[in-house]
């Protein structure tokens, strides 16, 4: 988005300047004499430019940002409203043109230089943090996260997951998670690297953040992904997220996170009735670990665990026994219920435990009728 705005700005301005002067001259852009309040921050940004490109966003966004006066900007844009669809056209030719002789990297450049920065060991640690960020910014739009592929950026980002420094660490998972999400073409090439078996091992770090990054990646890459699923599955996904669950020190965002998975999860093998059924939703200890989570004091905490029973209980394999004889599912809702009463009490909660006491009736209604068919065919 930052480039967005940056090349709007940048589109503007200059349409601006060539309207009221008629020149096309590319100082105008370039060397054009600051306000004298900005005066400052123009010298500042224009060392970091001084080659005519710019050696980061934040470079181009400031500049940008520097550059402009709004009362300058509306002025100008009067004067873009004024001209005709053939004016503009050439116009824009003309802004593409300058823009090419200005050498305004791509992101696509943007990304290549990250990517080389992050690669090369001998930069300081700073130049990868800051390549990571950059990178960060760069994947959310789709094509980017897709371009990353053919520059190489996913080997070395998987590389970076195990380095020396948990920051570079924590900002790798972060960075293929967010390249992964909704994104079946990286999901598929990230998949294919082997960053999922590296992203779980992560999930055993003492740092709280590196394990949150982990876990957002592992679901990004897993969403929607048959393939990402199974592999999850076979490397024991179900141990992983049940210890994560029966530990109560752990952060409260790492037990949401996985009983959001847990669900999701569910939700796709429902839909996806053929697949092979897994063996990780008779995972007993993970089951319980799960009708434990609904006894937090925390809400959302509660309807996400609601949530991901109602989902396995829907699953045709589920063994409803299990959740009867061995979590004890029956006693956890009715003990939710009480909680849920507690909560109805206090006017800022109420609206929210009402639902929260809705999905845990479906949970219910869900539970027995599941018990009742089962006990008509044991008689
Ligand atoms: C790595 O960075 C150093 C220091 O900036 C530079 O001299 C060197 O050329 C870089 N190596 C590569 C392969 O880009
Ligand atoms: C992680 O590091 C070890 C040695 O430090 C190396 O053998 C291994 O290949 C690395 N894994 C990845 C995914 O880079």
């Amino acid at each position: 988005m930052g480039r967005l705005i940056f090349v709007a700005i940048v589109m503007v301005m200059v349409i601006g300047e060539f309207a009221s002067i008629g020149s096309s001259e590319v100082p105008v852009l370039v060397g054009s004499s600051p306000n004298k309040e900005e005066g400052d921050k123009s010298a500042m940004v224009q060392e970091e430019d001084i080659d005519g490109g710019f050696s980061s966003f934040d470079g181009m966004l400031q500049w940008a940002i520097g550059h402009s006066d709004p009362g300058v900007l509306k002025e100008r844009s009067e004067v873009v409203q004024r001209m005709s669809p053939e004016e503009l056209k050439n116009r824009q030719t003309e802004l593409k043109e300058l823009m090419e002789k200005l050498k305004m990297p791509s992101d696509a450049q943007l990304m290549l230089i990250a990517v080389k920065d992050l690669d090369n060991l001998s930069l300081p640690l700073d130049h990868h943090r800051r390549a990571l960020e950059e990178l960060l910014v760069l994947v959310e739009h789709i094509d980017n996260a897709i371009d990353l592929h053919k520059l190489g950026g996913f080997s070395v980002l998987i590389g970076k997951l195990n380095h020396s420094e948990a920051e570079i660490r924590t900002a790798a998972a972060w960075v293929l998670g967010k390249a992964s999400q909704n994104n079946p073409i990286v999901q598929k090439q990230v998949l294919e690297l082997g960053a999922l078996t590296v992203l779980m091992k992560m999930m055993k770090s003492h740092i709280t953040e590196e394990a949150v990054k982990a876990l957002f990646a592992i679901s990004a890459l897993i969403r929607n992904n048959l393939n990402g699923q199974n592999l999850f599955y076979q490397e024991a996904g179900d141990t992983m997220l049940q210890e994560v669950l029966s530990n109560p020190n752990l952060d409260i965002r790492l037990h949401k996170k996985s009983l959001f998975l847990i669900a999701d999860l569910a939700e796709c093998l429902l839909e996806n009735e053929n697949t092979a059924e897994v063996s990780f939703f008779s995972n007993q200890l993970l089951m319980k670990a799960m009708v434990d989570s609904m006894s937090s004091s925390d809400l959302d905490l509660q309807e996400k665990a609601l949530h991901a029973i109602k989902n396995i209980l829907l699953l045709k394999s589920t063994e409803v026994q299990l959740f009867k004889d061995f979590c004890k599912l029956k006693e956890a809702l009715e003990r939710t219920r009480q909680h849920l009463q507690q909560f109805m009490v206090d006017d800022d909660l109420r609206e929210y435990a009402t639902d929260v006491e809705s999905l845990r009736k479906e949970v219910e209604l869900t539970f027995l009728q599941k018990l009742d068919k089962v006990t008509e065919a044991a008689i």
